[in-house]
């Protein structure tokens, strides 16, 4: 699980990987580096005899695959007895197998966090693209139970590549209107089964990563009178992907196909590739609603977080009712000219991503 640190990102600037990418990284570098990756070792991958016993991974399945129909018939694509099951066992067999969709690895927030955004389901606000119906599935990997009265935090770029709530000179085109939207972006909180719902976007590209979704999971927070939340503390901070084929036909689509920014593919992304690490995969699980992209998408995935975790994500932006406004002291404000945590996305050492040795796996149980 990689939480970028700035302490990292000094370590990697003083050893000058990051000014020579591809120069042999010192290996207590890696070793942090490693250990980051993975500070709890337990996946969704080590609760999957639990859940199967305890018959949540059937129930969600269930949940899951009657939502998909809901929408099929609300679009007009099936009728309500049309249902087709998949067989349970069949799915339980496959729960938490790297093909199926488990765990985001810990990854960095990136340059445009906003804080304050606000809780609601619907993330669109007048963006157009691959609409998506998205299920989150949030289990404790300490109890193998679903995290129940989580905030989750979702944003992700419009089709054409660009964040809301900021103005950066690599935001895309660049443009103003963007700090006065908040589309894009929003909490929810999880329920009974651990599940958070948004509808929002297949997110476009943008110059130096392969499309991706970001989210954060907060504990404790304040509900605040205004919708937004204030406080408690954050076990997750992650990137969701797409798989390329999937990507390259959503690609294709109106407005997606308009934008002028270079595409960099999933397996050139450094940081696509290290959140495959460790037998996990950060792929949303997609499926059709109807018989095209343009009919809309729904789309999953389970994440496995430890909820006594504590990251400190760094927001650039502050969501306020006159639009973004900058946090002072962001380690993000400048990006990507000159800001303290520049040195991330296109300029992170590209490191082919590594399988741990036991031994290493043995040394990071006693690293704190
Ligand atoms: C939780 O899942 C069960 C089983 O699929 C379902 O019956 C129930 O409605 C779900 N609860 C919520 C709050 O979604
Ligand atoms: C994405 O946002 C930018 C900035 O607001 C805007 O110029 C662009 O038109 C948007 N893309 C689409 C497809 O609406
Ligand atoms: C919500 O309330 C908090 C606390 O008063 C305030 O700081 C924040 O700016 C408000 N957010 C919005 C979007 O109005």
């Amino acid at each position: 699980m990689v939480q970028l640190t700035q302490a990292v990102t000094a370590i990697l600037l003083a050893s000058g990987a990051v000014a020579h990418p591809g120069k042999s990284i010192n290996k207590d570098i890696l070793r942090r580096q490693a250990h980051l990756d993975h500070p709890e070792r337990r996946s969704v991958q080590s609760c999957k005899r639990d859940l199967v016993a305890s018959g949540w991974v059937r129930e969600q399945h269930a949940r899951r695959e009657a939502r998909l129909h809901e929408l099929r018939v609300a679009g007009g694509f099936a009728k309500p007895n049309d249902l087709v099951r998949r067989n349970p066992a069949e799915v339980e067999g496959e729960y938490g197998a790297a093909a199926a969709c488990t765990l985001d690895p810990e990854a960095t927030e990136g340059p445009y966090w906003v804080i304050g955004e606000l809780i609601r389901q619907d993330l669109l606000t007048g963006e157009k693209g691959a609409v998506t119906h998205l299920d989150i599935n949030v289990i404790d990997t300490s109890t193998c139970k679903p995290v129940t009265d989580a905030y989750v935090e979702l944003w992700g770029t419009n089709a054409t590549g660009v964040y809301t709530g900021v103005q950066a000179k690599g935001n895309g085109d660049g443009s103003r209107t963007a700090v006065a939207t908040n589309a894009l972006r929003g909490l929810q909180k999880t329920g009974s089964n651990g599940t958070a719902t948004f509808i929002s976007l297949i997110p476009g590209h943008y110059v130096g990563r392969a499309n991706h979704l970001h989210t954060i999971i907060h504990h404790g927070a304040k509900l605040l009178p205004n919708n937004t939340i204030q406080g408690g503390t954050i076990s997750h901070v992650g990137q969701f992907y797409v798989e390329q084929n999937f990507l390259g036909q959503v690609e294709k689509t109106t407005p997606y196909n308009t934008n002028k920014q270079t595409q960099m593919l999933n397996s050139q992304d450094f940081l696509y590739q290290m959140g495959k690490q460790g037998g996990d995969d950060p792929n949303l699980h997609i499926s059709l609603i109807g018989s095209k992209i343009e009919d809309g998408l729904y789309a999953y995935i389970d994440i496995g977080v430890n909820p006594k975790a504590n990251y400190k994500p760094q927001p650039v932006n502050m969501w306020t009712e006159k639009g973004g406004i900058p946090v002072p002291g962001s380690p993000w404000t400048g990006y990507p000219d000159s800001c303290k945590n520049c040195g991330f996305g296109g300029g992170f050492p590209t490191r082919p991503p590594k399988e741990r040795s036991e031994d290493e796996k043995v040394e990071e149980a006693f690293v704190a």
